[in-house]
Formats: structure tokens, C-alpha cells, sequence
């Protein structure tokens, strides 16, 4: 093989077995960008819920529907294998999710019966809401604590 073709050859090669090595997974963007939305709406509860601006109902009707909504989205195709920490660079989701998947699965499950209770509870008053929304978020932390690295 000329030297020429051999270079070819390899960023050929390069060409494909980049997008396993990119940030840009399309899988770890999209379950990213899912959690950015979960804290988009779980942002202005917890707002609310410490005070720091005031209770509105139609507004925390309306986050809580949608964090509602986007706890049923389907992960099935969120999660492929070796899309860990220690595989790739971009994320921050430890290879422990990929050993222990039906806990994996059950922590959201329990996400997912939270954000129900806050739905129904959201818009019934600043208590109501508080009272929904601490064990929600420790859904969210208890999740974190096991299988999303440290911020770096
Ligand atoms: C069952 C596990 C689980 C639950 C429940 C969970 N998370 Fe996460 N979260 C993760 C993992 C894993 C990551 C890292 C994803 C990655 O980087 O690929 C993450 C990442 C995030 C991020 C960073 C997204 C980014 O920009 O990279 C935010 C924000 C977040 N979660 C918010 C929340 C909130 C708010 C809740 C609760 C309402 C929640 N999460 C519940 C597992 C969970």
C-alpha cells in the first residue's frame, strides 16, 4: 500500500470511529438536554418553594405538568452501552449506571411516582407544593449521588 493510500486508510478510519469518540454524542446530548429541561421546569418550584420569588399556581401548575410530561418520556434509546465517563468524554454518567441497571431503573421510576405527587399538589398552594416538592428532589439527588459524577 502506498504511503498515500495508507493515509487515506487511517483518517478514513479516523472518520468513522469518531462520532464514539466525540463529545457529541447523540444519545448523551439528548439525555442532557432532557435534564436541562427537567431543571428548567424543577428550577422555578424550587424557587418558589425557598422563596426567593413568589408563589404563582398557573406557574407551578404549569412546571409541574411538564416535569410530569418529561418523566414519561421513554429512555430506552437514551442510555446506550458505553456511553459512560470512563468511555467517552462529555458526560458525566458513571459506568456503575451500565452494573446496576434495574436500580438504575427503579431510581427513576421513583422520580417518576414524585412527579406525580407534585403534579397533583403543585398548584394547590405554596405548602402543598413545598410538601411535594423536598421528596422530589431527593429523587433527583439520590439518583446523582450514586451515578452522576462531580461537576469538574
Ligand atoms: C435515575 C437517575 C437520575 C434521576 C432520577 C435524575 N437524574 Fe439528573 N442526571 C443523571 C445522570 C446520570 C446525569 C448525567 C448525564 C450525562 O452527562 O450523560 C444527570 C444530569 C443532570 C443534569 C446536567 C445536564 C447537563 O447539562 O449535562 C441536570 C441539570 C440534572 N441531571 C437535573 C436533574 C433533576 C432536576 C432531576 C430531578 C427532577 C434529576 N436530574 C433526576 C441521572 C438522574
Amino acid at each position: 500500500m502506498s504511503f498515500k493510500r495508507l493515509i487515506g486508510t487511517l483518517a478514513l478510519g479516523a472518520v468513522i470511529a469518531f462520532p464514539a469518540m466525540a463529545d457529541n454524542d447523540p444519545a448523551v446530548e439528548t439525555r442532557q438536554g432532557q435534564f436541562k429541561l427537567f431543571i428548567h421546569n424543577f428550577g422555578v418550584l424550587g424557587s418558589m418553594a425557598q422563596g426567593r420569588i413568589d408563589y404563582d399556581a398557573g406557574m407551578a401548575q404549569t412546571a409541574a405538568d411538564n416535569l410530569f410530561h418529561l418523566t414519561r418520556h421513554d429512555q430506552s434509546r437514551l442510555w446506550p452501552e458505553g456511553t459512560d465517563s470512563m468511555s467517552i468524554d462529555g458526560t458525566r454518567a458513571k459506568p456503575e449506571i451500565w452494573d446496576n441497571l434495574d436500580d438504575f431503573v427503579s431510581k427513576f421510576g421513583a422520580l417518576q411516582d414524585a412527579a406525580e405527587a407534585l403534579q397533583g399538589a403543585a398548584g394547590n398552594g405554596l405548602e402543598a407544593m413545598q410538601a411535594a416538592f423536598g421528596p422530589t428532589a431527593g429523587t433527583c439527588q439520590a439518583c446523582h449521588q450514586a451515578y452522576r459524577e462531580e461537576a469538574s
